[in-house]
């Protein structure tokens, strides 16, 4: 029988773990229908707010980190603003997307400025459109963080904790707060927000960045007149600093639900994340750079995850590689441990040391 990927979060019914993360791919219902037919497990619309008119952006705001030799695109910084779409749009298209797709797991993406009527107002015109859960964007880093916005809130764990208490006071779904990479305590700000009851925990935004600067011009890029600001990176280069951060969450709040987010293209990159204790994974860049079609590709590469291991259902392996994280001091006492038994098997004469310096020589030895 071939493994199931159906898993259910916050009661939230899911036919696969992969979800589109909130930004491009989520930018109107007609993309978001297309996603859902084409078998993604779940959708996050781009941000909203009630004000759209405060949203303006900027051309270019886009920029690449290219591989040196195969010009693979490894990592991608962005100076989008939230959807400057108007809010009225967007009921509508919440409320049409529900009809459409009753079945569909839809999430709406929610901002606003650090006023408690704002955050109750759109909670509750959101909420009636039929969506199924909430991610409270307290994560953008560039822009929004001049309306005291986004990773403003973010870097504040008090200020996350009294707002994620302003959406409980009236949601009656669930509640994911979406968390910035941006701060030193990777566990402070989600503490916060499952004070205040959210449900769950969803994990990288963007990493505040400077793609490059154009060596002809000497300006930053993106430029946009020839001047810059830092923008919000991701991709695949991210993906080694959100899994530490989804590790570091698992570890502290056990059970709790996490979204895993961060430089996820293939099935495989999502089977990490599920290792560390996601129960649903979302994609953004990797579906901008590779078209929503790669829904079928990253299904298929789980799956064969999953059959190589002979894992029936996610929650056979969700969180499975969390207890093989310890201290530094704990490894020096293993390596210690399983060297004596080794010499004392007749099998290994050389110290530990050596074995650290002969890796260290391999090293030199590929420059
Ligand atoms: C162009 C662009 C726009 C984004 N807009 C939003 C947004 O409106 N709201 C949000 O919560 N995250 C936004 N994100 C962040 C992504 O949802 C995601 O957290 C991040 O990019 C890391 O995942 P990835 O490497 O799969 O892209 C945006 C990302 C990109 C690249």
């Amino acid at each position: 029988m071939a493994p199931s990927l159906k898993v259910t979060v916050n009661g939230m019914e899911f036919d696969n773990p992969f979800v589109l993360g909130s930004g491009p791919p989520g930018t109107n219902a007609r993309v978001i229908a297309k996603s859902f037919e084409l078998g993604w497990g779940g959708m996050i619309c781009k941000t909203i707010s009630l004000d759209a008119s405060k949203v303006i952006n900027t051309n270019p705001r886009y920029g690449k980190l290219r591989a040196r030799e195969s010009n693979e695109v490894v990592g991608f910084e962005n100076i989008d603003l939230i959807s400057d779409r108007p809010f009225d749009t967007w009921i509508d298209e919440l409320t049409q997307l529900k009809k459409n797709f009753p079945k569909k797991i839809l999430v709406a993406s929610i901002m606003e400025e650090y006023r408690k009527e704002a955050w109750i107002e759109i909670t509750k015109r959101v909420q009636a459109t039929g969506v199924d859960g909430f991610e409270l964007n307290f994560s953008c880093p560039h822009g929004l963080p001049e309306r005291k916005m986004g990773a403003a809130m973010g870097e504040n764990p008090a200020i996350v904790e009294e707002v994620t208490g302003w959406v409980k006071e009236v949601s009656t779904i669930p509640v994911w707060a979406k968390m910035t990479p941006n701060t030193g305590d990777v566990t402070a700000a989600p503490r916060g927000a499952l004070k205040a009851g959210a449900d769950g925990i969803a994990a990288i935004n963007t990493i505040s960045s400077i793609i490059g600067i154009d060596l002809k011009t000497l300006r930053p890029m993106p430029s946009v007149e020839g001047h810059a600001i830092t923008g919000g990176y991701s991709g695949q280069a991210v993906r080694p600093i959100a899994l530490r951060h989804v590790m570091e969450i698992a570890r502290a709040f056990p059970g709790v639900a996490i979204s895993g987010i961060g430089g996820i293209e293939t099935g495989f990159d999502a089977a990490q994340f599920f290792l560390l204790g996601s129960s649903t994974v979302q994609i953004c860049t990797g579906a901008m750079l590779q078209g929503y079609e790669m829904i079928a590709k990253v299904k298929e590469e789980l799956t064969q995850f999953m059959v190589d291991h002979k894992f029936e259902d996610l929650r056979d392996f969700i969180g499975k590689s969390l207890p093989y994280f310890t201290t530094h001091a704990d490894l020096v006492a293993k390596q210690k441990a399983a060297k004596a038994a080794r010499v004392g098997a007749g099998k290994d004469n050389e110290t530990w040391k050596g074995e650290i310096s002969k890796e260290t020589d391999s090293l030199t030895a590929t420059k």
